[in-house]
Order: structure tokens, then sequence, then C-alpha cells
């Protein structure tokens, strides 16, 4: 089995069967990480760069980290420290790091469509986003595809919420192409001015502002953060309104009473979008979906590396 495409871009360019290999290589994966060693030769003569125009923590490691784990050869790069700084154009420097013989590019930018501009100029080398501005983040909704499909077994007809600032989330977009794909039901809850009303009609997804009635309606919560740093303007009145209106608090949930899937791709702002007690509580996995997404990039560049053995 092959991916239909050469990049991953974004979940918008999948199909369904893609993201299914994807999600069973992935298990595949990490079962490979719960042996003893926990490494595989299956991309031993594969060089990896990894470019990072702008701020990670998770995805970084994760990535390297699923690099290593498949005996890749990588090298990390990072805007602040690099010739960017001087001046030199995304093309000028991806094209410097590939004359070194480099086989894929996992790249982070704060511009929407920054890593599609590469896939078009360098055809031949397989680039993966791994979060591009407000677009898309592929690799965060294929780790909570795999996070909610261990908990719940599918995500066929699962009810599945995403609460927050839709508006600056890659982490929602890529969420709502890759559940509405695989046959869940999405609902998005968060402040109006937050919310980008052309999505109910053409996404199909159903908008519902009054947090309490969507988590009742919901079997997971994938909470977002505030993207701050994308809002140029006031949209709404303070952290601790916030947390008022639309913080998931356990509160909330004891009056719902019914057991929710907690998620959240991180980082969590403990206190505004989520409760200390909600994001450590029993129902939370976040910590899984962190530890599920090594697995799942690893999937991503094996396929995307079109090598044939899954190797032993
Ligand atoms: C997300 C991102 O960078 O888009 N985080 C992540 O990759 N784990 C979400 C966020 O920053 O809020």
């Amino acid at each position: 089995m092959q991916l239909s495409t050469k990049h991953l871009l974004g979940i918008k360019d999948l199909l369904p069967s893609d993201i299914s290999l994807i999600l069973s290589t992935a298990q595949q994966f990490k079962e490979v990480l719960q042996r003893p060693i926990k490494k595989v030769p299956s991309l031993r003569d594969v060089t990896i760069v990894n470019l990072f125009y702008e701020n990670s923590t998770r995805t970084r490691i994760s990535f390297e980290l699923a690099e290593k784990r498949l005996s890749a050869d990588t090298i990390n790069f990072a805007a602040s420290a690099s010739s960017v700084s001087k001046g030199e154009t995304l093309l000028d420097t991806v094209n410097n790091i590939l004359s070194m013989k480099v086989d894929m590019v996992v790249m982070r930018h704060s511009a929407s469509g920054a890593p599609h501009f590469l896939s078009k100029h360098l055809p031949d080398t397989a680039i993966v986003n791994a979060g591009d501005g407000i677009n898309e983040h592929p690799t965060q909704a294929l780790l909570d595809a795999f996070s909610i499909t261990e908990k719940l077994g599918t995500l066929e007809g699962k009810k599945i919420l995403l609460i927050g600032d839709i508006m600056h989330s890659r982490v929602a977009l890529s969420n709502i192409y890759l559940l509405t794909k695989m046959g869940a039901e999405v609902m998005l809850s968060g402040p109006p001015t937050l919310m980008p009303k052309y999505m109910e009609a053409a996404l199909g997804v159903k908008i519902e502002y009054n947090l309490k009635k969507a988590l009742a309606w919901c079997d997971v919560a994938n909470v977002l953060r505030i993207q701050l740093e994308r809002q140029n303007q006031v949209l709404f009145s303070s952290l601790r309104e916030y947390n008022r209106a639309y913080g998931v608090t356990s509160k909330l949930l004891s009056e719902i009473d019914k057991d929710i899937v907690i998620m959240h791709p991180g980082p969590i702002n403990r206190g505004v979008e989520i409760d200390s007690d909600v994001a450590d509580s029993k129902n939370s996995v976040i910590l899984k979906q962190v530890e599920n997404g090594v697995a799942v990039r690893m999937a991503v560049l094996y396929l995307l590396s079109g090598k044939k053995e899954l190797s032993s």
C-alpha cells in the first residue's frame, strides 16, 4: 500500500484510504516503541532536515525522536540561528540545504502555505508540514485521530467537539478535515469572535456557542489554546472572562455527568482554556497524544520515504 501523495502538506489533500494507511502503520510502529530496543533500520540511508521557523517544543522533539527511531540521519535548523536572519530567502535556504543531499524536509513556518510553496519548487523532495500559520497541522490531526481510535475503537459516528480559538487554530482545521473524511461528527464551540462562520456550511460541521450544551453532546472534547500570538486585534475581553465562558472546568463537567474524553494539543494554559484537574483527570488522554505522536510521525516519514519493508 502506498500514499496517494508525495508530500504531507495538509489533511485536505488526503484520501480516507491514506489516513487509514497512516493510522494502521502507526499502530505497527507503536508496537516497535514498546520493545526493549525501540529502533528500526527503516530509514537508514535517508537524511531529513527539520526546518523550524517558528517556536515548537513537542512537535520538534516528536519529529526528531521519530526520525531517530527510524535510524534516519537528521539535521536541525532553527531560523534564529541561521542565515535567515541575514535576509536569505526561504527558497535559497532550502536549496542550499538540499544541495548537501537531503531527502526529506519537515517544516514549521508562521506563514500559511510556506510548505506548499516549497513543494512546488522542490517536487523531488518529500515535504512534511509541521504546522503552517493558521492553515494546517496534519500530523497533529493524525495523532489526535490515532488517540481517539485507541480510546473509542473507531472514528466513525463519534461526536468530536473542538473548543476555543477555532479561527487561528491550524489544529482545528486539520482535525475538521480529517474527522469529517473519516465519518465522525464535528461540533465547534468558542467565542463568536473566534469562530469562522463559513465553516458550518462549507465544511459540514455544527457550531454551538453554549459550551455546556456542546459538552453534553460530545464523546470527545479537544480543547485548544487561544493563539494570542496570531491575534492582532482584541477579540475577547480578558483571559479570566474567557475562562468563565469557555474554560473546561470540573464544575461544568460534573453538571453534565458523562464520561467525555479530554484532549489538548499543548501547550496548555492551565486555568484559561482548561482547569488543571480536568487536564490531569482520568478521562484526559493529553499525554497519550504526545506518546502517540512519535508513532504517527514515524508512519508518515516511513510512508513518504517510499521504502518497501517495514523492517524487523
Ligand atoms: C499547536 C500548534 O503549534 O499549532 N501545538 C502543537 O503543535 N502541539 C497548538 C498550539 O500552539 O496551541
